[in-house]
């Protein structure tokens, strides 16, 4: 079967809006109405007329969109698609930390679970955590989770002496090799780095340019380099590509290099054949208790607001 025909025929049926994330498969990227960075695909969630939302992409980006638009059908065609990083910060966990930092401000990364959301005063994404925390006062105290190294980064681009980041990582940005990515500079001396801030600190010493994956990919349109060596997940080198043919772009390797770490484990669990069963079949769903959708929304929006 063609999948990719029956996909758009039930589609259009159903009036679904199929959203990818630039970090899934070329194939699932080609058949969505829209692919974007996690802070695109949340407004577009928010704002669309669709009926029902296929999200192709990790389990918080399809509940972001279940909070966003709490009366919509939102499918997510692998429940087990996950995030190693969202892991890293469990609810439970949270609660006891926070009790340590009564009086702070909590601002959380989007890749966290609604539970998490829901103890969270502002949310933030890789393209608007610099401007969400220049908002706040230059003395307000702030806790900042999951990830240890956007953190660090937001703390020393802002210059925010009372930031208390959490420890957390993704599996695919910390496994970028620094010595592979040295001698990849020294054979392509042309060659720019593009990193997301989720690198480790010496890798992003290494970058030209550091943002989230919409940010790289519209620095990789404008600037006239023609060649960049891409330190984040591989996924979005499809879109790279086609939006500059005449251009290389070569992906950051990691540490090891038979581990195939700069491919995002859960955002590849989404198959065109699982797209094709959860459309027809209207499952998975994503579904969420209306009071924490409550409770997380409210940091959803401050972001919004913030960051208009
Ligand atoms: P973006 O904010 O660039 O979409 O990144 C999301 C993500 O999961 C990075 O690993
Ligand atoms: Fe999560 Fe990392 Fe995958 Fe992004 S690349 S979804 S942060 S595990």
């Amino acid at each position: 079967m063609d999948f990719s025909d029956e996909i758009y025929r039930l589609k259009r049926k159903k009036n679904c809006i199929i959203l990818s994330h630039f970090y899934q498969t070329s194939d699932i990227q080609n058949i969505a109405d829209f692919v974007g960075d996690s802070l695109q695909l949340s407004q577009i969630a928010a704002e669309t007329e669709a009926d029902i939302i296929l999200f192709c992409g990790v389990n918080f980006m399809a509940e972001t969109a279940k909070i966003l638009s709490p009366d919509k059908k939102v499918l997510l065609p692998e429940p087990e698609a996950g995030c190693s990083l969202a892991d890293s910060c469990s609810v439970d966990d949270l609660k006891e930390f926070l009790k340590n930092y009564p009086d702070h401000t909590v601002v959380s990364y989007v890749n966290t679970s609604v539970g998490v959301k829901a103890l969270t005063d502002i949310c933030c994404t890789s393209s608007n955590a610099v401007k969400i925390i220049e908002s706040l006062p230059e003395n307000e105290k702030i806790v900042f989770l999951p990830d240890r190294n956007l953190g660090s980064y937001i703390k020393s681009v802002t210059k925010r002496n009372d930031m208390i980041i959490w420890d957390g990582a993704c599996h695919v940005h910390e496994e970028f090799s620094v010595e592979k990515i040295i001698e990849l500079k020294k054979k392509y001396t042309d060659a720019k780095v593009l990193a997301h801030p989720e690198c480790k600190k010496t890798v992003l010493i290494l970058a030209d340019m550091i943002g989230s994956t919409a940010a790289l990919l519209e620095f990789s349109k404008k600037d006239e380099c023609m060649r960049f060596i891409v330190a984040t997940e591989s996924g979005i080198l499809h879109q790279m590509q086609m939006s500059s043919p005449q251009k290389t772009f070569i992906p950051a390797p990691p540490v090891d290099s038979t581990c195939g770490c700069n491919d995002c484990k859960y955002m590849k669990m989404i198959t065109l054949e699982k797209v094709y069963n959860t459309l027809k079949n209207e499952s998975p769903e994503v579904l969420i208790d209306i009071e924490l959708i409550k409770k997380a929304k409210k940091s959803i929006l401050r972001m919004f607001e913030i960051s208009k």
